[in-house]
């Protein structure tokens, strides 16, 4: 039986970061935003590929890099391993790993922050040093985000795991060797962890189950630029034939379809125009099926695409899902827009147990959000139900009024000042500083689209 959770006014500390990483905004809402915003390169492709240089013999190059923090932390965790980065302050990004070394964990763990990043480096730095150190993880507090996939398929290479208390440490003192591996769930870092890992590796491995996100498939295209055998068929199995060197690899990455996304979120919730410059239309054909039904109108172009609304917004019912389905980074910034439809829209969330905390703080703004925190039945699923789920059922149309907000997560953040921008009246909005992980010049664009916002704090 499901219980009934009524999304209330208070923000929960439990969703949030822990900690407070500055700058808070005042928004005054009810304008559309209007105006054109650039997207760099996939922070989930990004700063895989940064992992990725670290199995090459040479000097890697890595272009549309977005300039966020997530990348940061990235860039710190491979300098504290002795590698150089260059960056070009254009978002160009020269890695250079011929001084790989091992570091103590105590500098790991003080350059790791908040990022999930560090989990990856351990298939590159067991090849390279026979041993790896990985903290405790963060990242955004969006469920239990457990590293068991990750563990497994390591020991499944031949890798020796020891938890101490300060974090994991790995070794393999007689080499990688490759695996035959079936992931219980299409999870996109465990897919990514294996890639890395089994292209050194020696020997073939087998993955089945594997994510098939468009970021994968781009993160296999650096490998192979480097010198990796991999092929995938259908059925989520991908083959890796493991190799002994790799080179470096010069490579622009993918678009970041979760940002162009938000925007077109954006536009939709203000009943603003936005285009999207460097979104494409193949990545993004599930997202675009939704924001049509959903009442929202776009034109593909060359160079982006431009987002508004088609006529009233419409209620939808959505399950987020692993690649070809919905993402579940679309569905926070959805739900904000679909407070405006009339009628009653239903958001299953299928991939993390508690990313739907984040629409108490929409409540507090007028909406009328009930959680479902085991899920709803419904005979029509196309996702199988998992025991995490959650569901949201929206009901609208109802105007939004400014409040006293704290930013929960990154997605949830980033909805936060987009509610913000379409209530009536001023809301604050705090602890901005986590939007930064994932949407870079976040600010700047802001400003590009016509909001009206001050930084006070
Ligand atoms: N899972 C496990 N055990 C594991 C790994 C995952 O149970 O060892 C579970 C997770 O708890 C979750 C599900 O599997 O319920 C899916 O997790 P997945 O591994 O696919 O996610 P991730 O690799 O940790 C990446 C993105 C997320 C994005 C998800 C889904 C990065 C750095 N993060 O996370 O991005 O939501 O894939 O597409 O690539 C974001 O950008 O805001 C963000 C959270």
């Amino acid at each position: 039986m499901n219980t009934l959770l009524s999304a209330s006014a208070t923000p929960n500390p439990g969703d949030g970061e822990g900690e407070l990483l500055g700058e808070v905004l005042s928004i005054r809402g009810g304008r559309p935003l209007t105006g054109r915003v650039d997207v760099k390169g996939a922070k989930n492709l990004a700063t895989k590929a940064m992992v990725a240089a670290l199995l090459g013999e040479d000097v890697s190059v890595l272009r549309d890099v977005p300039d966020i923090s997530d990348v940061q932390v990235v860039r710190s965790l491979l300098e504290v391993h002795g590698v150089t980065v260059e960056d070009d302050g254009e978002g160009v990004l020269r890695l250079d790993p011929r001084g790989a070394v091992s570091a103590h964990m105590e500098e790991i763990d003080a350059h790791a922050g908040a990022s999930r990043i560090p989990i990856l480096f351990c298939g590159p730095l067991l090849h390279l040093l026979g041993q790896a150190f990985i903290p405790d993880l963060g990242g955004c507090r969006i469920g239990d985000r457990p590293i068991d996939f990750h563990l497994d398929a390591l020991r499944a290479f031949g890798a020796i795991v020891e938890k101490l208390p300060s974090g994991i440490r790995l070794s393999a003192p007689g080499g990688l060797r490759g695996a035959d591996i079936e992931l219980p769930y299409p999870s996109v870092g465990a897919t990514e962890q294996v890639l890395l890992t089994a292209v050194r590796a020696k020997g073939t491995t087998e993955l089945r189950n594997a994510a098939i996100e468009p970021e994968i498939m781009d993160l296999i295209a650096v490998l192979q630029k480097m010198g990796a055998i991999i092929s995938y068929e259908p059925n989520r199995v991908i083959f890796i034939e493991g190799v002994d060197s790799l080179r470096g690899y010069d490579h622009r990455c993918i678009f970041d379809r979760n940002e162009a996304a938000s925007w077109a979120c954006a536009a939709l919730a203000t009943d603003g125009d936005i285009f999207v410059g460097g979104a494409k239309q193949q990545e993004m054909l599930t997202f675009l099926n939704v924001f049509r039904k959903a009442g929202g109108d776009f034109d593909i172009a060359e160079d982006g695409i431009r987002f508004r609304r088609g006529g009233a917004l419409r209620p939808v019912v959505v399950e987020t899902d692993v690649h070809p389905g919905f993402m579940t980074d679309w569905q926070q910034p959805l739900i904000v827009a679909l407070t405006q439809a009339e009628g009653e829209s239903i958001v299953h969330e299928t991939v993390y147990e508690n990313r739907l905390g984040f629409t108490r703080a929409l409540v507090q703004m007028g909406a009328d959000i009930v959680v479902h925190p085991e899920g709803i039945a419904s005979s029509d699923r196309r996702v199988p139900r998992r025991a995490l789920e959650q569901a949201a059922v929206i009901k609208g149309a109802t105007p939004l009024h400014g409040a006293d907000v704290v930013v929960p997560d990154l997605r949830g953040g980033y909805s936060y000042v987009i509610a913000a921008l379409a209530a009536e009246g001023q809301s604050t909005v705090r602890n901005i500083g986590i939007i930064r992980r994932g949407y870079e010049k976040f600010l700047d664009k802001l400003a590009a689209v016509g909001a009206d916002f001050d930084v006070i704090g």
